[in-house]
């Protein structure tokens, strides 16, 4: 769109001036289906990498949280008939609420996670893409899913939202179910992995040792709650459990061996009551968060960070988001996405969409050549 704007050179008074404010804005229709939530969102963007500014004009996620409960985790197939299903509902709802009168070509851009996740539900999502931008005759920007969740930090409720200028070093700790990595930013789209889990991402231990505390699926928030009930009780001595790794050299993390620690706790005092469990749960989520947290103190003083980002779904944690608060103080900017959007939704992947068309000076790949990669990187 090409605004002209005509106005009177104020100190003239009389040389009417011309000058062309271009206005270039797009529709971009997004696609997550990684796991087991299905997002679609549109949202009309305009703007650079470093004044992007995004107005959602609809956006709908559907949870399968409760069809797997009880399986106690994602089931794949299961998942992945769930995302065939949903997304064809989702994007009539999500069209209409948009309330775009252009049918034939509804929007410019379709973006959509390629990675990582589970293949089979991310195919759903990208062969959903690949019809619908044959149909309307648009491109497609395969996105990164972690890209998107460290890109959430930018979205909001009130609709309207900027990608934010951020100081350099910058730094993210990225936390879901199925990561756990210390990211250095450079540069938007320009990423060092500097430090990252060997075993377990942390998200999946608070899921398996809710598990076994006979708390439903997923286990993070369940938890938390009863970490928090427990907080600021009078401690119980003999449920202790390690931090591993937390003075190894590197910026690594390691979980498998607490979720262990956990099982061979409750074998100790069993039969557990519902006190002990939440005093299990508390310890636990203290000897979790405190790895993260210690590790990007680490990197934070290494690396000389003035920003620091935290998402992904564990960043819903209320305990490590007042953690990152003390240990970044004043001094340094930090970012959390809304509670709302530390889960996966598809708003953040229209923002990595968007910018990484920009950055690609608006190339994007063959329709038919983008493929789903469950173990794609940063
Ligand atoms: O990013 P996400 O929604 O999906 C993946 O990309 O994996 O993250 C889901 C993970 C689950 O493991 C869930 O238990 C965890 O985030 N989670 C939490 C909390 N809320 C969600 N973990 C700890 N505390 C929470 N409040
Ligand atoms: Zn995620």
């Amino acid at each position: 769109m090409v605004e002209r704007v005509f106005d009177v050179d104020k100190v003239t008074g009389s040389i009417p001036v011309s000058r062309t404010k271009i206005k270039i804005s797009m529709k971009i229709l997004s696609i997550e289906t990684s796991c087991d939530d299905t997002g679609i969102s549109i949202m009309e963007v305009k703007g650079g990498i470093t004044n992007a500014s995004f107005e959602v004009l609809a956006n709908n996620v559907s949870s399968q949280i409760s069809i797997h409960i009880p399986y106690g985790g994602v089931f794949p197939a299961l998942a992945k008939r769930e995302h065939i299903k949903n997304l064809p509902i989702i994007l009539e709802k999500t069209l209409k609420e948009s309330k775009i009168k252009n049918k034939k070509k509804p929007v410019d851009l379709i973006t959509v996670t390629y990675g990582p996740g589970l293949e089979p539900t991310l195919w759903t999502g990208i062969t959903f893409a690949q019809e619908l931008a044959k149909k309307w005759n648009v491109p497609i920007m395969p996105v990164n899913h972690m890209e998107g969740h460290m890109l959430s930090i930018f979205a909001n409720k009130k609709k309207k939202f900027k990608v934010l200028k951020i100081k350099n070093p910058a730094l993210a700790l990225l936390v879901s179910g199925g990561h756990t990595e210390l990211v250095l930013i450079k540069k938007w789209m320009n990423y060092e992995i500097i430090g990252q889990t060997l075993d377990d991402a942390v998200g999946e231990a608070f899921d398996k040792v809710a598990r076994m505390l006979d708390l439903p699926y997923p286990g993070g928030p369940e938890i938390s709650k009863l970490a928090e009930q427990e907080r600021n009780k009078t401690k119980n001595e003999n449920i202790k459990l390690p931090r591993p790794m937390l003075y190894s050299k590197n910026l690594d993390f390691s979980f498998s061996g607490l979720k262990t620690a956990v099982l061979y706790l409750i074998k100790k005092i069993e039969p557990i009551n519902k006190k002990t469990k939440a005093q299990i749960a508390l310890e636990f989520e203290n000897a979790a968060i405190e790895c993260l947290v210690h590790k990007t103190a680490k990197a934070i003083e290494k690396y000389k960070i003035k920003t620091l980002i935290v998402a992904g779904g564990v960043s819903a944690n209320e305990h490590l988001r007042n953690k990152m608060k003390e240990i970044t103080g004043k001094k340094i900017k930090l970012f959390l996405p809304s509670k709302e959007l530390t889960g996966d939704n598809s708003l953040m992947i229209g923002i990595a969409g968007y910018l990484n068309y920009i950055k690609n000076k608006k190339e994007t790949p063959k329709i038919d050549s983008i493929k789903a990669n469950g173990n794609l990187r940063l």
